[in-house]
């Protein structure tokens, strides 16, 4: 047999078999991998030289990213699909059986299959470095571990700490894999193999070791009897379906292939996790979830501008932030924090400069806290970050982020102040997100340099950026703020310079809808309820309180400003800004707050509005008229062409205001409901309530040819 992803050295007695999928970036165990394994262990459990194994990886930060996710999207029913789970099943229980022991040397990424692998092996040896993360992320793509994962783990660690990791699809970093019992043996990368070969040499003298969970008192009462195993079954239904709402099947069929594991024994386990297995892999729901993962990965290598167009770039180094307000100050914060550059702030006095530092800093302290960074790191990294009241320390930052008052001038005049301080080579963005980059460039003398970084709030922890390049932006500006953007943890879409790009211009008549049905009475708390039973992370209203009702006001009327009557805001939302009331920020807004709590609405908006509540409201229509009226726009916007590819549209709908992932952006909902539903469904919503449900023309061609926005699988 020739070998080519396997490497194996034999020696004293120790196989150390290396694996390295040549040519791809990662290890995964696909279907020719696993065969080439399966002959491998063949050939071991023949070879009278070996007493033991050791499995390491060859490359740079992975151990095993799992099974190969590719191989997924040509299943074409839930035979296939579980007859893959079986045959990943069979080889890790040849593993688990091997009377040779086998030890996993884990450094890097140890996911899904992977993991499940290592879970088969007698002995586990992890790195202690940030880049060694153990976990089953199955769930996340609407599957469930198929290679005995929801058998062994909680066999391991018991059932509570593995559903645990589990149904969130978690990972867990090497210290805390550790803790849990998931690695017998964290130690420094550059002892990995010795201690690994150790502990397979004393595997092979003494056979392998006899395990019994380590149980606490809760633990014993909890895991080690079946009423309390029953107690926690329920408990983690109840938390699942409080996070899924139910629209996600995998967490509750894992929970289920534990049950049966723990209740049945690991034979009938094996068969039902494969099952389950099988039905998820060919769900919408799964697909849908899978091409998130291929689009998110896509991006990571995507810099927005044809390949080779922005010639050699050089890495930003230090950066500037003009404005330490509270998106300042969080730009800042995540830069030291992800891209460990320097960062710069300016304000206009030293008292705001003070206040940014302390909030930028201030993300770095919540990571110490969370234990995500060491007291070391965290020092390293909190000196990264300076302020001062004038341009000095601009010079030398090959980027300069602005993020100051939304107003045409001022922002134009901050570009002209910085092109005195700057080299020729810096770059300036603009943190808009209403305002035409165009026109913030146009005062420039280089408006070639001149781009928009479009983040969200609160930056560190939204996933996305938009870059916006204007028509005149060259091509080394929109790659270099990619790529930092990314370095800064986001995920970035390059998008037009239309006005609200493209987040805010879907997001904006899904809003004036809810402003509208609220001054038609309609209670607040039922939008909340449909939209978040449809999926979103928060309904429309919560959202208004969040964004801060002064904000959306300004950024509705600009909108309305340019795209007309069909983006006509209600009157609701001045109503409630006229009386003082700006949202959660100041503890007034459709809903009461106490001491920084949410509470039950405040019914009194209805009457400064001029309104009476209603007592209910047909929630199936109220769901229709908030979602069309977002795909609608966002057929429109693909038509203006403010994105490059549905990819890019989906995604941005799904980082940007938590579109439901599960229907895959939409674009995609648009393809599964079908476009000439979607017009049908548009010409109903516009008898009844007007022309601003005129359906996009691009939807009623599509609806005609029986065109789609992605090709069909
Ligand atoms: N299958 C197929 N391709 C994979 C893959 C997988 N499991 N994991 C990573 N890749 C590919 C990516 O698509 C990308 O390909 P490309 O270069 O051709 O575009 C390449 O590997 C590099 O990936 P990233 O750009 O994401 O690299 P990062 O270094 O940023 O991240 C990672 C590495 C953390 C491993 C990340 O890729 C990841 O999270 N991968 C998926 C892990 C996962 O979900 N595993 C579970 C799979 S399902 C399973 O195992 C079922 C089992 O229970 C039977």
């Amino acid at each position: 047999m020739t070998m080519t992803t396997f490497k194996v050295d034999i020696e004293s007695g120790i196989a150390v078999v290396t694996l390295d999928v040549p040519g791809a970036p990662v290890n995964t165990l696909s279907t020719a991998v696993a065969q080439e394994f399966d002959g491998l262990l063949t050939r071991m459990e023949g070879d009278p030289l070996v007493r033991a194994v050791v499995l390491i990886s060859g490359k740079p930060d992975t151990f095993i990213a799992g099974a190969d996710i590719e191989e997924f999207t040509r299943l074409r029913t839930a035979e296939e699909a579980t007859t893959l789970s079986r045959r990943a099943q069979e080889l890790m229980n040849r593993v688990a059986a091997s009377r040779k022991p086998v030890v996993a040397a884990i450094h890097g990424s140890c996911l899904g299959g992977g993991l499940e692998l290592a879970l088969a092996c007698h002995w586990r040896v992890a790195t202690d470095h940030p880049k060694t993360q153990l976990g089953l992320p199955e769930v996340q793509l609407g599957i469930i571990p198929g290679a005995g994962g929801c058998n062994r783990l909680p066999r391991l660690i018991g059932a509570r700490a593995a559903l645990d990791i589990i149904l969130a699809g978690k990972s867990e970093r090497a210290g805390k894999a550790r803790k849990l019992g998931l690695a017998d043996e964290l130690v420094h990368p550059a002892i990995l193999l010795d201690v690994a070969v150790r502990a397979a040499t004393r595997l092979a003298a003494d056979g392998p070791p006899v395990r019994k969970p380590k149980r606490d008192l809760a633990g014993m009462l909890l895991d080690g009897t079946a009423p309390g195993r029953a107690l926690v079954y329920r408990m983690a239904r109840k938390q699942v379906l409080s996070r899924t709402g139910g629209h996600y099947p995998a967490p509750l069929a894992a929970l289920e292939a534990v049950r049966v594991s723990l209740s049945r024994g690991m034979e009938a386990g094996l068969a039902y996790e494969a099952l389950r297995f099988g039905e998820l892999a060919i769900t919408d729901v799964s697909r849908n979830l899978v091409s998130i993962f291929f689009a998110t990965t896509a991006l990571k290598k995507d810099d927005g501008i044809p390949p080779g167009a922005a010639g050699k770039l050089a890495p930003v180094g230090r950066i500037g932030v003009v404005g330490a307000g509270f998106m300042g100050a969080g730009i800042a914060g995540t830069a030291a924090l992800n891209a460990e550059v320097e960062v710069r702030m300016r304000d206009a006095d030293l008292p705001r400069v003070g206040k940014g530092l302390r909030a930028a800093t201030g993300i770095l302290d919540e990571r110490l806290k969370r234990k995500r960074l060491s007291r070391p790191d965290y020092q390293r990294l909190a000196a990264l970050i300076s302020g001062a009241d004038d341009d000095t320390g601009f010079r030398g930052a090959n980027l300069v982020i602005e993020a100051v008052f939304e107003d045409l001038e001022v922002k134009r005049g901050v570009v002209k102040a910085l092109e005195q301080v700057l080299g020729n080579d810096a770059i300036i963005a603009t943190n808009t997100s209403t305002i035409p980059i165009a026109d913030i460039a146009a005062g420039a003398a280089r408006p070639d340099r001149v781009l928009g970084m479009h983040f969200f709030s609160p930056v560190e922890k939204m996933p996305l950026l938009e870059v916006i390049p204007h028509a005149g932006t060259s091509a080394r500006a929109v790659a270099t703020a990619v790529r930092f953007g990314r370095r800064m943890g986001k995920t970035v879409v390059v998008v037009g310079d239309l006005p609200g790009f493209w987040v805010n211009r879907i997001l904006t008549p899904y809003l004036n809808e809810a402003g509208i049905l609220l001054t038609e009475g309609a209670p607040m708390e039922a939008l909340d309820r449909v939209m978040t039973r449809f999926g979103f992370p928060v309904g429309p209203v919560t959202l208004l309180d969040e964004v801060g009702l002064d904000v959306a006001q300004k950024a509705a009327a600009v909108m309305h400003g340019a795209f007309g009557a069909r983006l006509a805001p209600s009157d609701f939302v001045g109503a409630m800004t006229a009386d003082g009331r700006l949202g959660r920020k100041n503890g007034r807004g459709f809903y009461r707050y106490e001491a920084g709590k949410r509470r039950g609405p405040d019914d009194s908006v209805y009457r400064l509005a001029g309104v009476t509540k209603a007592p209910n409201v047909d929630e199936r229509w109220v769901e229709r008229r908030l979602v069309y009226s977002m795909l609608n726009e966002a057929a429109l916007a693909v038509a203006d062409g403010v994105i490059r590819s549905p990819r890019d549209g989906d995604i941005g709908a799904i980082f940007g205001i938590g579109f439901p992932p599960f229907r895959g952006g939409p674009l995609r909902m648009i393809d599964s409901l079908g476009a000439a539903q979607v017009v049908r469904t548009l010409r109903e919503l516009g008898d009844a309530h007007g022309a601003r449900f005129d359906p996009a023309p691009s939807l009623i061609e599509m609806a005609e040819r029986g065109g789609r926005y992605y090709p069909e699988t």
